[in-house]
């Protein structure tokens, strides 16, 4: 079993009389990238602050190698990087000189760390260019190269994805990816941008209104939810299609425009389709198709909304 980076121990935070995080609890180990996905205002941002000691807990700790955050700030957060809203870099700096000027906040960061972090976001091109010059997803990779400076075993990122365009978000997973094989660091990482989450992340945390739904691997979340592909069947009459599978099979049907979606099984896929044209719906076509992380976070979600858990 790899190391332990990250321990969040039955943390909650109230505001007023509302829980903003409830009953949380989750570890992350060395390596290993975790996303936190959930609705806004779940609790991602409140988290991140309590893991980085802005805020604290009402109840419950977090440790970071095993010290605490709340009670050994200091010999805690030395292991910690973190990208929490708006990233502060200096337009009127060149990329270099922001990095050194944030060197210069931390004792024994050695010159030669700035060109390493530099190689590590993919910026040595262009490290001597006034950061005004820069895209978005530039800046973002200079505050990430500023977050691991002191080559933290801990990286936190709210919302990195936030105004990047396709091209940028790519970027940074390649970024994040390339850093996690290379260094070993740990990333916890909250995004909206789910498809970009299932590519990156590890393991993910469903969050919803301040406590966790389900914490899996992203090989275990397709698992456990059921089958992984789903037969997309586009006909006529979605509602009267939609009404006789689930009468005849018993198996969730889901509509969608002109199609109607099913769990795909193999043994029983021809059957559905056979009773559909025996009841003269017409079938425009077919398609097996995966479910995303985003379909199963939406299950996931309602699932517990109804209150039917599995
Ligand atoms: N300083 C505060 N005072 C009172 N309530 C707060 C405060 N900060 C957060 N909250 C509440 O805590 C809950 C969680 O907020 P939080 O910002 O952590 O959500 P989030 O998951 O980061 O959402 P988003 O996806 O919109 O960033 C919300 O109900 C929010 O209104
Ligand atoms: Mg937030």
């Amino acid at each position: 079993m790899s190391e332990k980076i990250l321990e969040v121990k039955n943390v909650s935070k109230m505001y007023g009389d509302r829980y903003a995080l409830k009953n949380v609890d989750f570890e992350v180990y060395a390596g290993e990238i975790f996303g936190f996905i959930g609705p806004n205002g779940a609790g991602k941002s409140t988290l991140m602050r309590i893991i980085s000691g802005l805020s604290s807990p009402t109840t419950g700790e977090v440790f970071i190698c095993g010290k605490s955050v709340q009670r050994r700030f200091e010999s805690a957060v030395i292991n910690l990087g973190a990208m929490i809203e708006n990233c502060q870099v200096y337009g009127y700096m060149t990329g270099k000189q922001n990095l050194n000027y944030y060197a210069k906040l931390y004792k024994g960061i050695p010159k030669k760390r700035i060109d390493e972090v530099a190689e590590l976001v993919g910026m040595t091109p262009r490290i001597n260019d006034k950061v005004k010059t820069y895209s978005l997803g530039m800046r973002q990779r200079i505050a990430l190269a500023q977050a691991i400076l002191h080559q933290p075993k801990l990286l936190i990122l709210d919302e990195p994805t936030n105004g990047l365009d396709v091209n940028g978000v790519m970027e940074l997973r390649q970024t994040l990816r390339a850093l996690a094989a290379k260094t070993n660091i740990s990333i916890l990482i909250s995004s909206h941008v789910l498809n970009e989450m299932e590519q990156l992340c590890d393991t993910v945390a469903i969050v919803d209104k301040g406590s966790i739904l389900e914490i899996r691997t992203l090989d275990e979340l397709h698992e456990k939810n059921g089958s992984v592909q789903r037969l997309r069947i586009r006909v006529n009459y979605p509602n009267y299609a939609a009404k006789l599978i689930y009468l005849k099979y018993d198996v969730p049907v889901e509509k969608a425009g002109n199609s109607i979606l099913v769990p795909f099984d193999p043994n029983n896929a021809q059957k559905i389709i056979n009773s559909l044209e025996q009841r003269n719906i017409k079938i425009y076509g077919t398609k097996i198709e995966t479910k995303s992380l985003e379909d199963i976070y939406i299950e996931i979600l309602k699932k517990h909304k109804t209150g039917k858990i599995s």
